[in-house]
Formats: structure tokens, C-alpha cells, sequence
């Protein structure tokens, strides 16, 4: 008994000042990195300074674009509310001195409710529309010549898959563009869209990658790894309760949707991570891309090309003197801007990542959380200049330049365009997506 009084006296203020310590409510910088449902608030480019470069004019702006924040799956949604349950137990068990969590991050808890209700599943959210809104808005400031000028549908074309989020996120992007989306001519979106949506159109890269258990050997060995194992750990000690892999999932997927939809507030479930344990779980989310999307699997390259295709085309249309329109929009979804990626080498590492080499993969280039958060974006901007080599390129991923693998570029961030093709070129000239129909040809 003395014991026990004594072992309280000492524990009972240092447990108190550990927590102070970790309250993630106070947390200034939160780590935000949450694989393919990182806002795009913290990730993109910010200046929108007009892109003034001497000699040289821009003549076409390419972008494609990921939707902007959606809501939670329909799966999702009863997960998120079967929370609730947990959190009930976590708070009865801090009652009883189990628990690592400070004062506000339970009481921050025991306010929390769900807010994912059953009718909206998968739809675009008002942070969504912001996204592109706002991003629409600060490339027509960069690039007036090409963007802020009146609508006519030679000059402009938008493209978007057979979805409710990315319909919405092509009508916010025209909003900011045009200042209203009335009088737009939209096409119709195909399904499947072999151009914008290739992972729907290929049933071969479905079966033999998509569905293929292969594609998760190397996330599932990490998931029962020492890393996601010492998380799981760590986790349960710190809400006072033994979880599952499953609520560490739930926990995690709510925890990021949460922070998306306001990302202003906190969500109370990111309180169960350290930022170390977020890059981790970040980790094992871009271990199952990078089989399923990325380089470690050699269909992905040649699934990508479509979109690879379009944009080397177009500029070789220009540089024939064939006319094309200013502004070229496409919005799809992030499994099909992996692929594209992929196909163009973004994102590529030396040594494929696995589920033993996370720590010396700690600042691999497949990151998904920079490559395809929401709203993720891929600019092309085709320039002709009037000294030295006539036409050149500036790409931008999230609004910021991004120099691609053998395209040095100068300091305005232009690669010129001979480079490219010979670079690039064979993607034009090679993209076939007949390989996808294999089966039915037997
Ligand atoms: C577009 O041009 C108009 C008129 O010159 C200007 O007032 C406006 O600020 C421009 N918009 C952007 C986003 O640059
Ligand atoms: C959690 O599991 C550990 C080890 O299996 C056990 O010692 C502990 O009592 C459990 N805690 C709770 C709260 O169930
Ligand atoms: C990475 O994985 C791909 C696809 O499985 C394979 O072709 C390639 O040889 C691997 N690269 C290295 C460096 O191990």
C-alpha cells in the first residue's frame, strides 16, 4: 500500500508533465504528410507572381489535375462512426489512469462527433472546391496571356471522368478561370476513358496488378513489420486500450479526413500519433502505390502514357504551327496521375522501397503525400522564345517547378523542348494501350 501511494506521488506528476509535453492540441506545426489525403493547403506553391521570361512567351498552358478534398467512402462513413464506441472506452479507461493523453486532447475527444453522414460518399467537400478555386485563381496571375482572357471553345478545353467530385472540381477550376462556369461547352465524360481513366480501361493491368495479392506483399510485410508493430504499440499505450490493426486504420483514415475537411481545426483523433508514427503510416501507404502505381511494377509505365501521349503531342502540334487551344484542363483521380507519373519517371528512386528500408528510404521521391495529395495538380506550359533554342517547356507539380530526370533546365525553370522529345519522344510514339485486352483475344 505504501508502495502503491508512493509509486502514485512520484508517477502521478511526472505523467502529467509527459503529457503536457505531447499535447497535440497545442502542436504549432503539425505533421500534415497523410499520403494521398494530405490537404493541398500545405503543399502547394503560394507566389503567384506573373511568369515573366525575357524573350519568351507562353503559347499553351496543360494541366492535370487530381479532385479537390472528398468526403470519406461509403465503407468509411460507418467506420468513422464505429469510432465512437472506442472513444468511449478510451475515455473510460483515462478515467482509471490508463492513457498518455493531456487534458485537451481527451477533452477535445469527448466533444468529438462524427461528421460524415451516409448521403455524400466519395463527393467533393467545400475545402474541395476551394482547392481548385483558389489554384485556378493564382495560375490566371502567373499566366494572364494564356488564362485571364474571355471564354470561346477553341481556346480552351476541359475533359473530366465520369465522377461527381471531379465534374465539381472541373466547374470550380472554370469558376476561377472564367468567373463563372455558364456558357462553358463541357464535353460529355466517357466510361471508361481510356485517356484520362486508363485504370479503368485496362482490364490487364486490373487483374494482373491492381487485384494481384502480389502488388501487397511488400505493404502487408510491413504492416506485421517491427515498425508498424512498435506503432501499434506505442498506440495502444497512449489511448490507454489495446487496438487492432484495424482501429489504428480507422483512427488514421479519420484522423486525415478530419484535418482535410477543416484544415483549420484539429482533428482529436491525430492526437493518437507522433509525427514519427505518421511518416511510418505514411510509408506503408506509399508501399502499396508504389507496386500497384509506381516503378515497382513495369505495366504501370505503359499504362500511364495516354495522358503522356496527349501532352508530347500537342506540343509537337505546336511546334509544326498546327494551332491548339490556350488552355488544356483535365481532371481524373490519383491512381491515374501515379500511372502517368510513373510513365513520365516523376517520383523515381534509385532503389525500389520495400518493407525492410524505410529508414534509409526516409527521403525517397515516391512520396505520395507531395505527388498525389488532393488536388494534386501536374502544369505544362509550352513557350516560344525568340533567341536560342525556340521552344521550351516549365512543368510544375503542386504549382511549384519541378525538373524532370535528363531535362535541365535553366533558371526560369525552362527544359528545352529538343531535350524533351529526345527524352520523352518514344512515349508518343510507343503508347498502345491494346496489351489491356489480352484476354479477349485468346
Ligand atoms: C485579370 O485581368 C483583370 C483586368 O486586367 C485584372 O483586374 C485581374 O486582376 C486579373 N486577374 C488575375 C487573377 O490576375
Ligand atoms: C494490453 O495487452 C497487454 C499485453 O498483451 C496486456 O498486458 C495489457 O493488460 C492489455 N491492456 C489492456 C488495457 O487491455
Ligand atoms: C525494382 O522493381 C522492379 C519491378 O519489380 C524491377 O524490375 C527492378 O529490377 C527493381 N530495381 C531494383 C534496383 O531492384
Amino acid at each position: 500500500m505504501l508502495l502503491f501511494i508512493l509509486w502514485t506521488a512520484l508517477m502521478g506528476p511526472l505523467a502529467t508533465v509527459q503529457a503536457k509535453g505531447s499535447c497535440y492540441a497545442y502542436e504549432r506545426n503539425p505533421y500534415v504528410l497523410f499520403s494521398t489525403y494530405t490537404p493541398y493547403e500545405f503543399v502547394h506553391e503560394n507566389s503567384d507572381d506573373r511568369v515573366d521570361i525575357p524573350k519568351c512567351h507562353p503559347v499553351q498552358f496543360w494541366i492535370l489535375s487530381r479532385h479537390g478534398t472528398r468526403y470519406i467512402k461509403e465503407d468509411g462513413i460507418k467506420e468513422m462512426w464505429s469510432l465512437r464506441s472506442l472513444r468511449d472506452e478510451i475515455i473510460s479507461n483515462l478515467d482509471k489512469r490508463q492513457g498518455r493523453l493531456c487534458t485537451q486532447d481527451v477533452e477535445n475527444l469527448k466533444k468529438w462527433t462524427p461528421q460524415a453522414v451516409l448521403t455524400l460518399p466519395n463527393d467533393l467537400t467545400p475545402q474541395g472546391y476551394r482547392d481548385a478555386y483558389y489554384l485556378a485563381l493564382r495560375y490566371k496571375s502567373r499566366f494572364p496571356t494564356l488564362l485571364n482572357r474571355s471564354y470561346r471553345p477553341d481556346k480552351f478545353q476541359v475533359q473530366f471522368t465520369d465522377t461527381q467530385r471531379t465534374t465539381l472540381t472541373a466547374f470550380a477550376f472554370i469558376d476561377g478561370i472564367f468567373g463563372s462556369t455558364v456558357d462553358i461547352e463541357l464535353p460529355q465524360p466517357l466510361s471508361p476513358d481510356p485517356v484520362l481513366k486508363p485504370s479503368d480501361y485496362c482490364t490487364a493491368w486490373d487483374e494482373d496488378v491492381n487485384h494481384n495479392p502480389d502488388s501487397m506483399k511488400e505493404a502487408n510485410a510491413f504492416l506485421y513489420g517491427p515498425e508498424m508493430q512498435s506503432v501499434l504499440q506505442s498506440v495502444s499505450r497512449r489511448l490507454g486500450t489495446n487496438i487492432t490493426n484495424e482501429n489504428l486504420d480507422n483512427i488514421y483514415t479519420t484522423c486525415r479526413f478530419e484535418k482535410a475537411w477543416h484544415v483549420d481545426s484539429v482533428s482529436p483523433w491525430c492526437a493518437a500519433f507522433t509525427k514519427d508514427e505518421l511518416k511510418i503510416l505514411e510509408y506503408k501507404e506509399d508501399l502499396e502505390s508504389y507496386y500497384k502505381r509506381g516503378f515497382g511494377n513495369e505495366m504501370n509505365k505503359h499504362v500511364g502514357c495516354p495522358l503522356a501521349k496527349d501532352l508530347l503531342d500537342r506540343f509537337s502540334k505546336l511546334e509544326n504551327g498546327e494551332t491548339q487551344p490556350s488552355g488544356v484542363f483535365y481532371f481524373s483521380h490519383d491512381t491515374d496521375i501515379q500511372l502517368f507519373f510513373t510513365s513520365l519517371g516523376v517520383g523515381k528512386d534509385r532503389i525500389n522501397i520495400t518493407h525492410s528500408n524505410y529508414a534509409t528510404m526516409a527521403r525517397r521521391n515516391w512520396r505520395t503525400s507531395l505527388l498525389t495529395p488532393f488536388a494534386s495538380n501536374f502544369a505544362a506550359i509550352f513557350f516560344k522564345c525568340d533567341r536560342g533554342e525556340p521552344f521550351r517547356v516549365q512543368f510544375r507539380l503542386q504549382e511549384k517547378l519541378l525538373r524532370l530526370k535528363g531535362c535541365p533546365h535553366n533558371r526560369w525553370g525552362l527544359c528545352d523542348w529538343s531535350v524533351i522529345k529526345k527524352k520523352y519522344g518514344y512515349i508518343s510514339d510507343t503508347c498502345d494501350l491494346s496489351f489491356c485486352f489480352k484476354e479477349m483475344t485468346e
